[in-house]
């Protein structure tokens, strides 16, 4: 039997998908379960990750069955995941041995402060790029292993094991406590604040910093390759491809040049950059991250500009406040008015993210006179993406000494068209939107394709990327620079409102 399709497991912050992709990158089916956010206490976010390998062994089946094909005529499967999210699990029975921690969660953030005071602080981002912060894996891992009684001395036993979530989901596919593989990808490893960035290994300054054993850690390997075969989900199939979900991202928009950048919009929103072979150290408050690795070819690295809240403030205007009741409605209710009426939001809710790092910081709404109306209020809450976007792109083009000339993006806000021009008036460069919107499911089918040589390379893959939409800059330049002077006003109002 042929096989005709690449599967791709998208595991994301609220939900997996599954789908199918042919030869041109179309999709053939799709399936998607969600999985419960669970929020314990003020600050912690918990995920349960027996309900997503649940989730996932039956939507991989129903993606099957809708394109009405068995797992033979499938080439090999691509998994791309919500990154930094902890799973710690026990190899001998399979279950995880604690909640699956989620990037969101800030329980860690004493942690990082007692760390961050250290005088070798300094050796975190030295060697993998990264600030000391609660988003990241091993500050998490660290609290774990110091709040549940035992683990710590039976991780050093290599008893519990770690892993993000395309290595849980890896290590059950291809068998979990009969034979699993226990691996991760660079891009993943990348994210966990342990690993040396130039090396591509588990640093050991990095592990007796954060005190994590090596012996509950997976093996690390390139984005693009066979791990092992499933025997699970789908028998027989090679599982061929893992990365982080932003770095597919960037895959499936085939931004495989120095220079080529990309912004995924969902609940929050994270700007990629290609930067080459060569790491780039930020300055200005970027992440230095592994964009993917084919095979044995060298690394391509990425800055990386994330933002936390975005989709998220929509949501909130939502459920929270009620004043809309699906998120469409944002865009119908901005339009009523002309512009934000000297209103801004900054939606800095578990303090701010690139190029800020501020944990402390809190939202808030200034401007609020009589005159300000649901609409403005709505301009605000989409205008607040748009300069969050112009804050890390001001970042990327300082610390990458490239200015950004234009600006692919995807993900569910870019349905907004009302927000997407603002984003290219408030960059100035003109936005464009793919045919295929899924790309974070895209570049993770690309990947695992181009391992088992399903697609043969790189530039054949770039000729599947056709332009959906397209936003040119309209806003007059002083105006511009007039309303980010007051974002820049407002953000910095967000700093000090908790006591110290
Ligand atoms: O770093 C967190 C990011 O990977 C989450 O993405 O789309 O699952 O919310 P998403």
């Amino acid at each position: 039997m042929a096989e005709r399709y690449v599967m791709s497991i998208d595991q994301g912050t609220t939900s997996t998908r599954c789908i199918l992709f042919d030869h041109h990158g179309r999709l053939v089916s799709v399936t998607q379960r969600e999985h419960k956010q669970h929020f314990p206490r003020p600050g912690w976010v918990e995920h349960d990750a027996v309900e997503i390998w649940r989730n996932l062994e039956r939507i991989g089946p129903e993606a099957l069955a809708q394109a009405g094909i068995g797992p033979g005529e499938v080439a090999a499967v691509g998994i791309a995941n919500q990154r930094e999210t902890t799973v710690l699990w026990d190899r001998r029975t399979g279950l995880p041995v604690t909640p699956a921690v989620v990037w969101q969660d800030t329980r860690t953030d004493t942690l990082v402060d007692e760390l961050s005071r250290r005088p070798d602080a300094h050796v975190v981002r030295e060697r993998c790029g990264l600030p000391l912060a609660t988003y990241f894996s091993a500050p998490t891992i660290r609290w774990l292993l110091d709040h549940t009684p035992g683990l710590r001395e039976r991780a050093e036993r290599g008893e519990v094991l770690f892993g993000t979530m395309e290595s849980w989901l890896i290590w059950n596919l291809t068998g979990g406590p009969d034979g699993g593989v226990h691996v991760t990808d660079v891009t993943n490893a990348s994210r966990t604040l342990l690993m040396d960035l130039r090396a591509l290994a588990w640093d050991d300054t990095l592990l007796d910093f954060f005190g994590v054993p090596r012996a509950m850690l997976p093996e690390i390997r390139p984005s693009s390759e066979t791990y092992g075969v499933a025997r699970r989900v789908v028998p027989g199939v090679r599982i061929a491809a893992a990365l982080g979900d932003q770095q597919a991202a960037l895959f499936g928009q085939t931004c495989f040049h120095r220079g080529e950048a990309k912004c995924t919009y969902g609940t929050g929103a994270f700007l990629l950059l290609n930067t080459g072979d060569e790491p780039v150290s930020s300055t200005h408050g970027l992440l230095t991250t592994v964009g993917y690795q084919i095979g044995d070819q060298p690394a391509v690295y990425a800055l990386e500009g994330s933002i936390a809240i975005t989709g998220a403030l929509v949501q909130w205007f939502r459920d929270r406040l009620g004043i809309i009741s699906t998120a469409p409605e944002i865009e119908t209710l901005a339009r009523t008015v002309e512009d934000n009426g000297g209103c801004y939001i900054v939606p800095a809710f578990s303090g701010l993210f690139a190029p800020h790092w501020r944990s402390e910081a809190r939202g808030i709404i200034v401007g609020l006179t009589s005159y300000i109306t649901k609409g403005h209020l709505a301009r605000a809450v989409l205008e607040a993406t748009g300069w969050q976007t112009r804050e890390v792109v001001d970042a990327m083009n300082a610390d990458a000494g490239i200015a950004l000339t234009t600006l692919k993006v995807d993900g569910g806000m870019t349905a907004d068209n009302l927000l997407m021009q603002f984003v290219a008036d408030v960059l100035d460069v003109p936005v464009v939107r793919p045919m295929v919107a899924e790309t974070v499911s895209l570049g993770a089918a690309y990947a695992a394709g181009l391992a088992v040589g399903y697609w043969p390379d790189l530039e054949g893959l770039r000729s599947n990327w056709h332009r959906a939409a397209q936003w040119l800059p309209s806003m007059d330049a002083g105006r511009r620079e007039e309303e980010y002077d007051n974002w820049r006003r407002a953000v910095e109002r967000t700093f000090d409102w908790i006591k110290p």
